[in-house]
Order: C-alpha cells, then sequence, then structure tokens
C-alpha cells in the first residue's frame, strides 16, 4: 500500500498533518492550564465540528459572554494547532475550543476540572465520504488516488487523525471521567431544534424562544453556507480548493460506497463497537 508522506507522524496512535502543530506542542498540552469555564468541542473529522461550533458560538454570543473575534475559527481554535496559541493564556473566559484529539492527548485538566465538553459522532459512512471530498480539496492532507483506495486508507487508518474506531471507543468509554454531552450529526440535521435546547441546556445558557430561534437560523446549512465567519471560505485558496459545506446530508455515502465496501463497515462496527449499543441513523 501507497504511503501517505504528509504527516508529521504517528503519535499515541494519532496521525498528525505537516504544517499545523509540531510534537512538542502534543506534548506541551499535558501541563496546559485548562479553567472550569472553558468549553471543549470534540469530534472525529468530518463529523459536523464548524456546524456545532457555530451552534455554540451563537449561542454564547446571545448570551453575551464572548469577546469578538473575525471568524469562527479564530473564536473557537483547534486547540492541538499551533496557529493564535500564543494568546491563549490571556483570553477571557470562557474559552472555546475544538480538538479531534483523543482523550490521552488532551490536557488531562480536562476531566479534573469537570469541563464541558460536547462530543458529535457522525456515521462512519457518510464520515468516510466527507472526508474523501475534503481530502481532495485540502492541501494539508495527501490527495486520494479514489474513493477505493481512500476507504482503504481510512480503514486502516492510513489518513489524518485517529481511528474513527478507536475515537469513538475511546470517548464513550471514558464518559464517566468527563462531563460529556454526547451528539449525533443525524439527530442534528433531524431535528436542529432540538440540538440547540440540548446544547443550551449543558452549557447551562437559559436563552428565550425568540434566541434559541436566532441560533437554529445562523446555523442551517443554506445560513452557514452564506456565512462568511462561518463557512471557511477565510482560508486561504492554495489550502483549501473545494467547499468546507459539501452537502450536509445523512445517507451520502450511498452514491458512493459498494455494497462490499458498506458491508465491510457494518462489519468493522460489530467487531469493534458492537458492545457500545450504538445507535446510526444511516438515511
Ligand atoms: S472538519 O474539517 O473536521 O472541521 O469538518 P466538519 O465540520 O467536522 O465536517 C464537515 C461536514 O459537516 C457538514 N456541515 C453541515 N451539515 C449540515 N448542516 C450544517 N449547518 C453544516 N455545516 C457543516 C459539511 O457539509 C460536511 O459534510 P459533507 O457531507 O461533506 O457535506
Amino acid at each position: 500500500m501507497e504511503q501517505i508522506t504528509n504527516f508529521i507522524g504517528r503519535y499515541k496512535n494519532y496521525n498528525f498533518p505537516t504544517g499545523q502543530t509540531t510534537a512538542e506542542y502534543i506534548d506541551s498540552l499535558q501541563s496546559f492550564e485548562i479553567r472550569d469555564s472553558d468549553i471543549f468541542l470534540v469530534t472525529y473529522p468530518k463529523s459536523g465540528t464548524i456546524w456545532t461550533q457555530q451552534i455554540i458560538i451563537s449561542i454564547c454570543e446571545l448570551d453575551r459572554s464572548l469577546n469578538e473575534y473575525p471568524n469562527n475559527f479564530e473564536q473557537m481554535p483547534w486547540l492541538e494547532y499551533t496557529e493564535g496559541r500564543e494568546d491563549y493564556a490571556l483570553r477571557p473566559s470562557p474559552r472555546l475550543f475544538a480538538s479531534h484529539l483523543t482523550p490521552v492527548l488532551l490536557p488531562p485538566g480536562l476531566k479534573d476540572k469537570k469541563v464541558k465538553i460536547i462530543y458529535v459522532m457522525r456515521n462512519p459512512k457518510d464520515n468516510i465520504v466527507s472526508f474523501y471530498h475534503f481530502s481532495k480539496a485540502c492541501s494539508d492532507l495527501a490527495t486520494p488516488k479514489n474513493f477505493k483506495h481512500f476507504c482503504e486508507e481510512y480503514l486502516t487508518v492510513n489518513v489524518v487523525g485517529s481511528s474513527w474506531f478507536d475515537h469513538i471507543r475511546e470517548w464513550h468509554s471514558k464518559r464517566d471521567q468527563y462531563n460529556i454531552l454526547f451528539l449525533t450529526y443525524e439527530d442534528m440535521v433531524l431535528d436542529l431544534k432540538a440540538a440547540v435546547i440540548k446544547i443550551c441546556i449543558f452549557l447551562g445558557k437559559n436563552l428565550s424562544e425568540a434566541a434559541i430561534e436566532q441560533v437554529v437560523e445562523k446555523s442551517t446549512f443554506m445560513n452557514m453556507k452564506k456565512d462568511s465567519k462561518a463557512n471557511y471560505e477565510f482560508l486561504p485558496q492554495e489550502r483549501v480548493k473545494g467547499d468546507f459545506m459539501r452537502k450536509g446530508k445523512i445517507g451520502d455515502w450511498k452514491n458512493t460506497f459498494t455494497v462490499a465496501q458498506s458491508e465491510r463497515v457494518d462489519q468493522l462496527l460489530q467487531e469493534k463497537l458492537g458492545d457500545l449499543s450504538l445507535k446510526f441513523i444511516w438515511e
């Protein structure tokens, strides 16, 4: 199998992309000072991160508890990437962070301090298809030869990040050690308002009905696509050529997967996560 070369390397079962971080910085997260008021959004890549980011930011903005930043990436940076890290200690509370990391790589203070963590999971077939299209568009990632090849790379963990299966297992099996709200991308598609309300309750934000409706409006696929703070078109063209906001649907995998590929994922799900009794919505 062809090796993907643009990783900084594999560390604690995680493949880090080039250009965005260093091994030293990842190590330094073990002593990163966490505050009780920090809010974390944790996802496996392509599971609805920028969507949930928009919801959390909109809720906190309406609650008037945030400083202004030019866009959602700066307002809620990925903790594992070095860009912007200089001002983290100076930021007023609440600080918002996103992360794709597994628990072992994140600051230990996250569990000691009972920081609020929102974890979003997406069904793995749509996740693979979304990841495939993004890999074609993003210069930080290896360009896949074709879907068949990419699917194989994903299932054998030769893509940026960890194994999807490990990510889900790690976060679910440690749920008692963290203050964590689990959501699924699919439930968010089926009932966005219910997801917004769940997040408000978890964050302890008492928004009016009108404010909740405002958050929902700002977070629909169509409105986010037009929102220059939220749609990631602010990233340089040479870094991401395609659209972060691609289709935003459940079941797009059916247009790409073969029956054999779909059965392989079903089998791996059963083997690797069968005991967790997770519920997936496929269409
Ligand atoms: S990343 O690169 O990890 O931050 O990507 P991530 O944001 O996790 O995932 C991108 C997918 O989320 C979809 N998306 C949405 N779907 C529905 N509604 C809204 N508002 C929304 N915003 C983003 C986005 O379209 C990507 O999914 P695909 O299937 O590729 O369209």
